[in-house]
């Protein structure tokens, strides 16, 4: 069974793509092994003198969870027409080390409706591209095609269906 970490890219503590990845997580249980990341908030600021001062642990532990991992999902939020700035952080503390090199990744987009999240997903392509991981589709997701339940995510049949066929991909 593969492994596949899930990377909430967003920076609120009670996040709605966290929410999405664990409703993935459950989903699809009985096919892949899904750990799902949310401490992007954890991790300090990027700066290229700590590669060589002293890598912080929280960072240490991304990257062996990335390097371990058969392939990445990452589901953002859109920020200010980008994608939020933890996210940026950790895929900057991972570009010397190369922990995206050749990884296969999911990008997902999880935001409230169409079209959000357009610019997030260009700029998590863009930043991607240069980690030069293997990006095996783009999938934008909106909360308006969701139902809620006792406030849990319920994936319906389509969405299902498109997150298996991406899935497969990894
Ligand atoms: C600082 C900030 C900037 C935002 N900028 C945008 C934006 O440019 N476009 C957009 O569609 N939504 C924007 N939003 C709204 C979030 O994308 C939206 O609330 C999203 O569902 C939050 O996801 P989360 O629950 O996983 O944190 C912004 C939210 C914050 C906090």
């Amino acid at each position: 069974m593969k492994t596949l970490l899930a990377i909430s890219g967003s920076a609120s503590k009670e996040s709605s793509n966290t929410e999405l990845l664990g409703a993935i997580e459950r989903a699809f249980a009985n096919r892949y092994h899904i750990d799902v990341y949310d401490g992007l908030w954890e991790l300090p600021l990027f700066t290229p003198e700590q590669e060589s001062d002293g890598v912080p642990v929280a960072v240490r532990k991304l990257r062996d969870a990335v390097r371990t991992a058969d392939a990445v999902i990452i589901s953002t939020p859109e920020y200010l027409h980008n994608i939020p700035a933890v996210l940026k952080n950790a895929l900057e503390w991972m570009t010397t080390s190369g922990e995206l090199a050749n990884k296969s990744v999911l990008p997902i987009t999880f935001c409230p409706a169409p079209p959000r999240g357009e610019y997030a997903m260009l700029s998590l392509l863009q930043s991607l591209k240069a980690s030069k991981a293997a990006i095996v589709a783009e999938l934008p997701m909106y909360r308006t095609d969701l139902s809620l339940q006792d406030g849990i995510i319920q994936l319906n049949e389509t969405q299902l269906e498109l997150l298996n066929e991406a899935l497969g991909l990894l």
